[in-house]
């Protein structure tokens, strides 16, 4: 199957310090890529990497043309939506405000946002500040899709949500999936489960394995080994910031933690 992005031998570098040392993977022009790896591996930082938010070297290709060179805005142009780790919605804006900020194109998705994200449309007048952090998450995502993109880059949508909300966020994901092909970095195994058909994973910097999903899923040794977590282990319960008492499902994050 065609790649929509192709990324190769890509390093990059915070204040100095290499933090992606040899990447290479590519992603299938439809569907769900899940990238996975304990917490500081440099998930977010190869994600920054292809939008040309960090220093990087290596080759990146959308639709088979290098963007490895490009500065940020010229990428977000060809259409690579972003999604960040810590949603970074204007919290002093109303969520209608934000979302017009957000457009790019002459006319954008708003009948897709409306349906993918009904409540949104009821809160439109209330500032995204707020918003709880699994509605500021959706708003979050509102705010790329309303674009036509050719790739979206979704980082960890699902950290520190309530388990229902997961689960409506990543229906939500599932459905957007339809309409462009999406890079998302996650931890939580159920939500790589239902959403992904192919993984990467990262550790120290580079990649460790690439394959379906559900070969990796399926491979308890290879999880805990790649995730420090059991594919099977029961929920860790912990307090999510939507204020949601309840067990989450399992995630590499949620087994550092556990760490002694
Ligand atoms: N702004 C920064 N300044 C210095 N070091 C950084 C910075 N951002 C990230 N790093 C370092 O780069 C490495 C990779 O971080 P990155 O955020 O890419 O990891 P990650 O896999 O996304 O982690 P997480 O699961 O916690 O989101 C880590 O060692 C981190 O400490
Ligand atoms: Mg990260």
């Amino acid at each position: 199957m065609s790649a929509v992005l192709q990324v190769e031998h890509l390093s990059a570098s915070i204040g100095g310090q290499q933090v992606v040392e040899d990447v290479s993977f590519s992603v299938p022009a439809t569907g769900v890529t899940a990238v996975l790896g304990r917490n500081g591996v440099g998930k977010t930082s190869t994600i920054k990497a292809i939008l040309g938010l960090v220093e990087r070297s290596g080759t990146v290709l959308l639709d088979g043309e290098p963007i490895d060179r490009e500065p940020t805005h010229r990428i977000v142009q060809r259409g690579v939506g972003y999604v960040p780790e810590d949603r970074e919605v204007f919290t002093a804006l109303t969520v209608e405000e934000n979302l017009r900020l957000a457009v790019r194109d002459r006319e954008p998705r708003r009948e897709l946002v409306e349906a993918l994200f009904p409540d949104l449309v009821r809160r439109s007048a209330q500032r995204a500040g707020t918003l709880s952090g699994g509605q500021q998450q959706m708003l979050s995502m509102a705010r790329a899709l309303l674009n036509r993109n050719r790739l979206l880059l979704v980082d960890e949508p699902t950290k520190g949500l309530a388990p229902k909300i997961v689960t409506e966020l990543a229906t939500a994901l599932q459905e957007a999936a339809r309409t462009v092909p999406v890079l998302l970095v996650e931890q939580n195994l159920q939500v790589i489960e239902q959403l992904a058909q192919d993984v990467v994973v990262i550790d120290g910097g580079r990649v460790v394995h690439t394959g379906p999903a559900a070969e990796l899923l399926g491979d308890e040794a290879a999880v805990r080994r790649y995730l420090g977590v059991h594919a099977e282990q029961p929920p860790t319960a912990r307090r999510s910031d939507d204020d949601a008492p309840g067990a989450q499902p399992p995630t590499a994050r949620a087994a550092e933690e556990a760490r002694p």
